[in-house]
């Protein structure tokens, strides 16, 4: 089996696994508490990929072209015994194998990882105000304890850290610059994320955005910055490093810079349906084959034949017809 490419020409080289749909926060632009209150119906566990179900998965994945699997969730760590699924999947093949998280269980979790395989980790923080960071997770949760776990990953040599800060209008936009100072120097690499429409629960409007432009604008104009190129194509993040040697940030403008044209990022949910875009409103039933009599080969045949035909570009297409469409939500498949 070659490796397919997608109606754009596309590999499929990255895959993202979400492993739960549950999370210990309710960030405004991911979980509203208005709609994943106290009576949200989340995946029932027979409808949960098993870790050896997902093992196969990833493996017959690697055959088609995946080099770089990424662990999300919803929150990643609070799927029991995840360090084994780590362990897991680092004996598939010499993966980059990486893990997004909100960082509030990792300064226990952090050595474990290590341990079983992972290489680094990107955790979110959207503010170091106590206040502010509660008025975007919506949970009463210390800034001190996520940078805790910062410290432990980094401790544990799951270096270099990346940090992801989400900017929304009117709630954190006043963080940037003491985010940036924070990390400047500190070999952490902080990057800016345009809030997306992702989902159809956030209530998103292009006036909630603050586009990278200004981020950057911001940013230089207390800390001078030059662009610096990217690191591999199809880089979500663009990348700038501050004049006087200080280290580097990034800016992820999927809504005002759609970067489509090189997507190779290919999403599973913890349900097990493939999606083949972020935005996408219905995915692919795989659970269905590895659950079925199917031979990994006839897997791999399945996987190629949706690969080859998709055709997804959405944040490119992204307009105020695509914005009301019904999407799949954000912490379903992991960012
Ligand atoms: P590395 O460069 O390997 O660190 O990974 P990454 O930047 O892909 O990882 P991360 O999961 O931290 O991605 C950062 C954020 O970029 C995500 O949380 C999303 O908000 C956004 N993002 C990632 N992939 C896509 C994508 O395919 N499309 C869009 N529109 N946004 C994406
Ligand atoms: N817009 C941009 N980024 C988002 N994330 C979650 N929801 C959104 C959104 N609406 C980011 C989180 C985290 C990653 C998993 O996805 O901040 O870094
Ligand atoms: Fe949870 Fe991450 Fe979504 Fe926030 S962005 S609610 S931490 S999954
Ligand atoms: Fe890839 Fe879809 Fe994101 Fe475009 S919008 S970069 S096609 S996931």
């Amino acid at each position: 089996m070659g490796e397919p490419l997608d109606t754009f020409r596309r590999p499929l080289r990255d895959l993202r696994v979400s492993v739960t749909d549950r999370c210990n926060f309710r960030c405004v632009y991911c979980m509203p508490k208005e709609v994943f209150g106290k009576d949200f119906q989340f995946l029932p566990r027979a409808e949960i990929l098993s870790f050896e179900e997902i093992e196969r998965l990833v493996r017959v994945f690697v055959g088609l072209g995946v080099q770089k699997v990424r662990l999300t969730g919803g929150e990643p760590l609070v799927r029991r015994n995840i360090e084994r699924l780590v362990e897991m999947l680092a004996r598939v093949s010499d993966l980059d194998l990486t893990l997004t998280t909100n960082g509030s269980l990792l300064a226990g979790k952090a050595r474990a990882l290590r341990d079983a395989g992972l290489k680094r980790v990107t955790v979110s923080l959207d503010s170091l105000d106590d206040e502010v960071f509660k008025s975007m997770n919506d949970v009463d949760f210390p800034v001190a304890r996520v940078l805790e776990g910062m410290d432990a990953a980094e401790a544990a040599g799951l270096a270099p850290l990346k940090v992801n800060m989400v900017v929304k209008r009117g709630l954190n936009e006043n963080s940037i610059l003491p985010m940036a100072r924070y990390f400047r120097g500190t070999g952490r690499i902080l990057r800016f994320i345009e809030y997306m429409d992702v989902g159809s629960s956030n209530g998103w409007r292009l006036d909630d955005v603050v586009s990278a432009r200004e981020i950057v604008a911001t940013i230089d104009r207390e800390l001078p910055l030059e662009p610096i190129e990217k690191n591999y194509p199809g880089e979500v993040a663009e990348r700038w490093r501050y004049r006087d040697g200080s280290g580097e940030i990034g800016v992820i403008a999927s809504v005002t810079q759609a970067f489509c044209a090189d997507c190779t990022r290919a999403r599973l949910s913890a349900d097990g349906s493939l999606y083949t875009c972020l935005f996408a409103s219905q995915g692919h039933d795989l659970r269905g084959l590895v659950r079925g009599d199917l031979t990994d080969s006839q897997i791999a045949d399945a996987i190629a034949a949706i690969w080859t035909s998709r055709d997804d570009r959405y944040s490119e297409l992204r307009s105020e017809e695509t914005a009301g469409l019904k999407k799949i939500e954000m912490s379903f498949i992991g960012g």
